[in-house]
Parts: structure tokens; C-alpha cells; sequence
């Protein structure tokens, strides 16, 4: 595909449209619109333009596509795959004045946001209502919700509750052509044809913009209780995992993690977190509900499965502040790997029994390549993920290594019968690997499906495949 670049009187037309302050081409301030939270990656865009309504963005799309401009939207800017990258400079769309929570209906439990609305201040605004919004990225706290759109967000109690798709009804949708609509109805059933909505979840920006999003609320569990059990060996805490559900439970979250990821989250937070010698792995395990008493008997059961796993001892957190210290440390783990080394980071995903292989295999793989390597993630789920460092390694071995190291790690999910990404994304740094777990003409209709939507391609162009 062929871009142009924007013209001055391109720029003076979204000035009409937006306003002069709204439109940013000053190189200072288009830095923080270079660059997301995946490795050290950078691209800059022309212009970015902050718009405040539908039609504005209908508007500036309209220029854009007649003019074969790339259009990058943008979230937070928190993603973990490049899919906010403006890889082809062009105009960076930053949703981030769409941040008004528009009704909250306590008569259906839904709500209708706009997109640039921060992931926790959405679930604190239905909590006030008694209701629950559960996708809990670990970045809840900047994330926004079009973002979470975006990837299909999970986080830890997509375990129980499901991933952000399992919350949307209805979208409104600004297509790169121009047309508003809204892709589907706000009801809790949709047997109308193809399901638009959830072609646009997950679709990382390449098939239009959203611009209000109507979720599905559920009622708020009234109680919660957390346990961290360490493990001398992070095989048997995968082997638990699958223990507890067989047992008959549904943990409300179920999260791996090695100690190493937990050292570097303590170093990053700057608190104490004491960890013994010998321990190789945590499960950190949440059980919610509104029966107390039976969600005390649920945990002292799962301990017993945890100890069947030679899990050694269970440390109940007894207070509020205790369990946001430990989930302070558990959500920290990512960004702190950040500050340790150049890395790789990999969002592998398996049906949940085969996590043991998956961690077992990923160890081998890191060990052959002589990668250091950190994992942590969503292991109710089957979703580890695993970030490798590059270390003390040269610039020549990394290079020549982390590719080969990457492709094993994901051929080993596709033989499990996973996939190469459960919440992060494809973007532009897993593209590359997407042949792994699709053929070629699989890739191709997402290709076609694309035209239909971006005849001319302007739509957060080199993404996905
Ligand atoms: C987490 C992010 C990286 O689980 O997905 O911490
Ligand atoms: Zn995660």
C-alpha cells in the first residue's frame, strides 16, 4: 500500500474541525504518541489529533482515506504489541478526551462509555451502583476501555468472569470511509445476522474506530478472600492449577508466578517481599462470592488440593491492605521485567490442563538458546505469560537466537492446541508468527475482511498480518 504524507492544508483542516489546540505536530509533543508499552519501540507520527465527537472523527477519517493517509488510533498507549505504533507516520487518532461514562442503567445492568475512559474508574463508577465490571488488565489503572476493545483484554478474574468480549453488547463504530454505526443491539442475545461486534473486538483498530461501547453489568460479589501458596517446584504449581478445578472449584482468579518476577516487582515498588530459598513458584488464588462462611470452607478445600501438590504453606491474606499488597506486587511483575533488561515478551495460551507442558516446554526452550527467562500470568487460564530477557547476551546472539527461540516457544502452543497470544494482541510484534497458527489462506480472509471495511488500507496499516 501506498501512503502520503499530510499536508499543511490537510493540517489546517483538522484545525477546522477540531480546534487548534487539538491538533499537535510539535515533535516534543508528538514523543508520547511514539511509542506504547511494548519493548523500546518508536515510530512518530505526523499529527496526532485529539478529537472530541463522532462526527469529528468521521470527519477526519473522510480527509484521511481520500488522501491515503495511515490513521493509527490510540488508547492509553499501554498495550504489550505495538498495535498503537504509527508505523507509517501518518495521523495518530488519540481517543483520550472520549473519557465520559455516558449512563450507567441500573434497570438493564449496562452501561454505555466512550472508549478513552480509564478501565478503573469504570469499574469504581458501577461499584458505586452495587455493579460489576470485571476485565481487570493489569494496567487497569491507565488502560482504557477501547484499548481493552481492542485486544479482547483479560486479567486475572477473566478466569471466572471472561474476557472483556464477554461484556460487550453494542458498539459505535466510525468506519474509515466515513459511515457511523452502531454494530449490533444492546440486549443480551444477538441472532441478527453476523455478529459485528464481536469482529470488531479484537481487531486492533484495523476495521474502524470505536466511539461509545455499551457493556453488560453483572451484580458486584459482596466478599472476597486471598491466598498466595509458594511451590519448590513451579511444575507442581501448574500440576494445581488443573487440580483445583477438578476438585470443583472456580477461583475467581488463579495467577503463576516466579519468584524472580515477584523480586524484580518488590525492587520496582521499592516494599519488602521476603522469599524463601527454595521456592520456585507462586499461585496467588482469589475466591469471591457472598456466602463468607462457604467461601472460608472453599479455601480451606483448595488448600488441601494446593498441599495434594506439595505446595508448602498457604498464607491466608488477612486484611484489605494485605491483598492489594500482594496484588500490587502480582500486577507490578510486567513492567518491572521492563526495567531489567531488553526483552521479549510472549503471551502463550493453552487449554488450562497442559500448562504443566507449556512451562516445562518454555523452560527447555530458554535452556537450549541460553535465555534467561521470567513467567508469570494467567494460569487458571492456560495463560503464561513469558518474557525473556536478553541479559548479558550480545547484541549478535540475541538477534540471531530470538526469533528460533520465540517460533519453538509457539510451535509448542499450537502442538498444545493453544495459540501464540490469550490477551496482548498480534500488533505488529507477533505478526511475524502468525503463519504458525494459521495457514496462509486463513490469513487472507482477515485480509479480505479488512478491504470490505478499509477499501484503501488507512486503517492502522502493518497490524495483525
Ligand atoms: C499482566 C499483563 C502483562 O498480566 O498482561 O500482568
Ligand atoms: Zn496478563
Amino acid at each position: 500500500m501506498q501512503y502520503n504524507k499530510v499536508t499543511q492544508s490537510q493540517i489546517n483542516q483538522f484545525k477546522t474541525i477540531i480546534g487548534e489546540p487539538f491538533v499537535i505536530i510539535n515533535k516534543i509533543d508528538l514523543e508520547q504518541y511514539s511509542h506504547d508499552y511494548t519493548e523500546d519501540l518508536k515510530y512518530f507520527p505526523e499529527v496526532v489529533l485529539k478529537p472530541r465527537t463522532t462526527n469529528e472523527i468521521s470527519s477526519i477519517l473522510k480527509i484521511c482515506n481520500e488522501n491515503r493517509i495511515p490513521v493509527t488510533p490510540r488508547g492509553a498507549g499501554t498495550g504489550l504489541s505495538g498495535g498503537a505504533l504509527p508505523i507509517f507516520g501518518g495521523v495518530v487518532i488519540s481517543m483520550e478526551r472520549f473519557n465520559e461514562i455516558i449512563e450507567i442503567d441500573e434497570r438493564n445492568f449496562q452501561a454505555t462509555v466512550e472508549p478513552g475512559v480509564v478501565n478503573e474508574v469504570f469499574q469504581n463508577a458501577v461499584k458505586e451502583k452495587n455493579l460489576f465490571y470485571p476485565p481487570d488488565p493489569a494496567s487497569k489503572g491507565s488502560c482504557f476501555l477501547g484499548g481493552n476493545l481492542a485486544h479482547s483484554s483479560g486479567g486475572p478474574r477473566a478466569l471466572k468472569y471472561g474476557t472483556t468480549r464477554d461484556y460487550v453488547l453494542n458498539i459505535e463504530v466510525v468506519l474509515p470511509t466515513g459511515e457511523i454505526m452502531w454494530t449490533g443491539a444492546n440486549t443480551l442475545k444477538y441472532s441478527t445476522g453476523y455478529n459485528l461486534t464481536h469482529l470488531m473486538i479484537g481487531s486492533e483498530g484495523t476495521l474502524a474506530i470505536i466511539t461509545k461501547i455499551v457493556f453488560k453489568l453483572i451484580p458486584y460479589p459482596q466478599q472476597n478472600l486471598l491466598l498466595l501458596a509458594p511451590f519448590s517446584s513451579a511444575e507442581k504449581a501448574c500440576e494445581a492449577v488443573n487440580g483445583i478445578f477438578k476438585a470443583g472449584f472456580t477461583p475467581s482468579a488463579c495467577e503463576f508466578m516466579e519468584p524472580k518476577g515477584l523480586k524484580l516487582s518488590a525492587n520496582m515498588l521499592n516494599i519488602h517481599f521476603e522469599i524463601a530459598e527454595n521456592i520456585e513458584a507462586y499461585l496467588l488464588i482469589e475466591v469471591d462470592g457472598n456466602d463468607l462462611d462457604l467461601m472460608m470452607k472453599n479455601c480451606e478445600k483448595i488448600s488441601e488440593v494446593l498441599y495434594a501438590f506439595e505446595c508448602l504453606d498457604v498464607l491466608f491474606a488477612d486484611s484489605a491492605e494485605q491483598k492489594e499488597y500482594f496484588w500490587k506486587l502480582r500486577r507490578a511483575i510486567g513492567e518491572a521485567v521492563k526495567t531489567r533488561s531488553v526483552y521479549k515478551e510472549e503471551d502463550t495460551v493453552v487449554p488450562r490442563a497442559e500448562l504443566p507442558i507449556l512451562f516445562k516446554g518454555v523452560r527447555a526452550i530458554a535452556n537450549k538458546y541460553g535465555f534467561k527467562t521470567v513467567c508469570y500470568g494467567h494460569a487458571g487460564d492456560g495463560n503464561l505469560h513469558v518474557n525473556i530477557l536478553k541479559d548479558k547476551l550480545s547484541d549478535e546472539e540475541w538477534n540471531s537466537k530470538i526469533n528460533d527461540g520465540i517460533t519453538e516457544i509457539f510451535q509448542l502452543c499450537k502442538q498444545l492446541k493453544g495459540t501464540i497470544s490469550g490477551e496482548h494482541g498480534i500488533g505488529l510484534v507477533q505478526k511475524p508468527f502468525m503463519h504458525i497458527v494459521m495457514p496462509e489462506f486463513q490469513l487472507e480472509i482477515m485480509r479480505k475482511i479488512k478491504t470490505v471495511f478499509d477499501p484503501n488500507g488507512i486503517l492502522n496499516p502493518g497490524k495483525i498480518f
